[in-house]
């Protein structure tokens, strides 16, 4: 099963505002539908969100005349690049398009050529979420108990994915008593995607609210935290899914390790530091409401950042396909 697959020349998405009750697919070669089900979290995370719009690009000019096909290429860069600004994977994935189109543009079969490369991108994050498995596994000391926030399983990415594709991997090698899943407000990636996930991989969790993490620290239940990461600066900064932060800070208070699991695409080269990531605001409305229910009045004032910030200084380790990455960060050199 995958988040995205091209299949009979269309994009076919598994829609993830649908999970966990309906198994429902999009199956679209549109670039605006594209776009929207980006915009709209139908397909969502970082990785997955890169390789769904490196499909798009491709599909930008599957019925192109010579004349269109530049102007139909660039119109989808800059439509899917407004799409949502955290995850630098779709910009790292649209910048992969853009250099291959340029190269290969007086070729012939340069749509097949452009899928070809779209499916190179996506074989590409399949094999490095295994290797994130494979380096993560260092990080249990013994059979533990996990916390994680958001989504970060195959539902996420391209492969089996990241931090949650080390606790599967730990499971697999006897070193997961439990999962604790945080629910993940205000769309509940935790407690609707994570959960359907480790049912289906026969995991043993539990969904916790968000504000219950401290509680069950306190109480020596957490060995240890793992989430995902939308972007990595140079100086190890990451920006996760909102409430990271939290549990970075909680975590360091009762000395537990907090470990992020990324991509090595996953780190931007052009930012320093935190200053430089621009987090995404989302309509307030996905705050006042659960699912179609209302909680609360429209009229009233609400803040829905999509994500926040972890300074390096509250993190244990990168785990990425290259290596464990810890303080002082040299990702330059691997
Ligand atoms: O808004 P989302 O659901 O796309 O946010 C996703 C996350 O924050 C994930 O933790 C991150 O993209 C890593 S996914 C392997």
């Amino acid at each position: 099963m995958y988040s995205v697959e091209f299949i009979e020349n269309k994009l076919k998405i598994l829609d993830q505002t649908k999970l966990p009750f309906v198994e429902e697919y999009i199956n679209t070669d549109d670039v605006e539908r594209i776009s929207q089900a980006i915009e709209k979290l139908e397909v969502r995370g970082a990785p997955a969100i890169g390789i769904t719009a490196a499909y798009a690009l491709a599909l930008s000019i599957k019925n192109s005349t010579i004349e269109k096909i530049k102007n139909n290429f660039y119109s989808a860069v800059n439509r899917l690049q407004i799409t949502r600004p955290t995850a630098v994977n779709l910009f790292y994935a649209i910048d992969e398009m853009k250099k291959f189109f340029e190269e290969n543009f007086n070729k012939k079969n340069l749509y097949l050529l452009l899928i070809e490369k779209a499916k190179q991108i996506h074989s590409n994050d399949i094999n490095l979420c295994e290797r994130i498995a494979e380096n993560g596994l260092s990080i249990f000391k013994k059979k533990s108990n996990v916390l994680t926030h958001c989504n970060t399983g195959f539902l996420a990415t391209g492969g089996n994915g990241t931090a949650l594709n080390v606790i599967k991997k730990g499971y697999e090698n006897n070193l997961i008593e439990h999962v604790f899943v945080d629910e993940t407000r205000p769309l509940f990636q935790g407690s609707r995607l994570t959960a359907w996930e480790l049912e289906k991989l026969k995991i043993p969790f539990t969904i916790i609210t968000d504000s219950t993490s401290a509680f069950l620290m306190q109480q020596n239940k957490i060995d240890l935290v793992i989430t995902g990461a939308d972007r990595i600066t140079l100086n190890g900064d990451s920006a996760n899914k909102i409430g990271t932060y939290n549990l970075a800070v909680l975590c360091n208070y009762h000395k537990i390790p907090f470990y992020i699991a990324a991509p090595y695409t996953t780190i931007d080269f052009n930012s320093s530091d935190k200053s430089k990531i621009k987090i995404e605001e989302r309509n307030k409305k996905e705050i006042f409401k659960i699912g179609n229910h209302k909680i609360t009045k429209e009229i009233y004032q609400a803040y829905a950042p999509a994500f926040d910030i972890i300074p390096n200084e509250l993190i244990s380790g990168i785990i990425t396909d290259a290596k464990i990455f810890s303080k002082p960060y040299n990702f330059i050199n691997v």
